[in-house]
């Protein structure tokens, strides 16, 4: 059952076509990697899912209701934490518009499961780049939302930091459930989190392939059945002109 139907029959900006036909339905707890040239469209058909982009033709819905705004049924997270730097971590987490006050219970068990226990009264500028992502996260899965966007979440750690995330994101998939919209460019994050791999062709943007990564959970790095799908999946962005 597909509860994401995603149909963007057509996305401009001024007179160009940035997404064309881009169609895409994804079960819950699906984890789906979104891949692609620069360009090709993946942050805005993520905008366009969060509520965030709403001037297109088409239409999202999430479990049969068509989205048409910002929800907390969806949380975003991008690729620089964005946190406010004037608030805490546990204001932070749970900046919530339109709410007053914070669940404190809510905030403890997201800290304890992003790893950043005690850091509650931190301010962003005491964090490193990895903790801040941390937060983000944790702001990410604060409403219990049903779905999880992320674009480029890792690209800006380090590569051990990067290893650390991707675990926690794994973890997150299988504790909760949750359905998640992944953009990368990083091919291994792709084929090692995700149940599905698709690759966005360029001008306009569009699905040109979609492939199943049919590998038990959790997983191990650098296995060969992980390698064989790398393969295909770099053959997918060899025909797609992505590489
Ligand atoms: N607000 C905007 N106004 C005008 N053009 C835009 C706007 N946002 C994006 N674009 C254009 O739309 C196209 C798709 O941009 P988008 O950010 O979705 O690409 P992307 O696939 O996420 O690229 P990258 O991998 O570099 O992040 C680009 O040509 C970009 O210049
Ligand atoms: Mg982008």
């Amino acid at each position: 059952m597909s509860h994401l139907i995603i149909q963007i029959a057509k996305k401009k900006f001024a007179d160009k076509i940035v997404l064309e036909n881009a169609h895409l339905a994804v079960a819950p707890g699906e984890v789906v990697s979104l891949i692609g040239a620069s360009g090709c469209g993946k942050s805005t058909l993520l905008r366009i899912v969060s509520g965030l982009e709403h001037e297109y033709s088409g239409n999202v819905q999430l479990d049969g209701v068509k989205l048409s705004g910002v929800t907390r049924n969806i949380g975003f997270i991008f690729q620089e934490p964005r946190l406010f730097p004037w608030l805490n971590v546990a204001d932070n987490i749970s900046f919530d518009i339109g709410k007053v006050g914070h669940d404190d219970v809510r905030v403890a068990e997201l800290l304890s499961e992003v790893g950043l226990t005690g850091f509650d009264q931190a301010l962003p500028k005491q964090l490193s780049g990895g903790q801040a992502q941390r937060v983000a996260i944790a702001r990410g899965l604060y409403t219990h939302p049903k779905v999880l966007l992320l674009d480029e979440p890792f690209s800006a750690v380090d590569a051990f930091t990067r290893i650390r995330l991707q675990d926690l994101l794994a973890n997150i998939a299988k504790v909760h459930g949750i359905t998640i919209l992944l953009v990368t460019h990083d091919v291994d994050e792709a084929v090692f989190l995700s149940d599905r791999v698709v690759v966005i062709g360029n001008q306009p943007g569009t699905v040109v392939s979609d492939i199943k990564i049919d590998l038990p959970k959790p997983r191990e790095r650098e296995t060969q059945s992980l390698l064989a799908q790398r393969a295909i999946v770099f053959d997918a962005l060899h025909a797609a002109h992505v590489v």
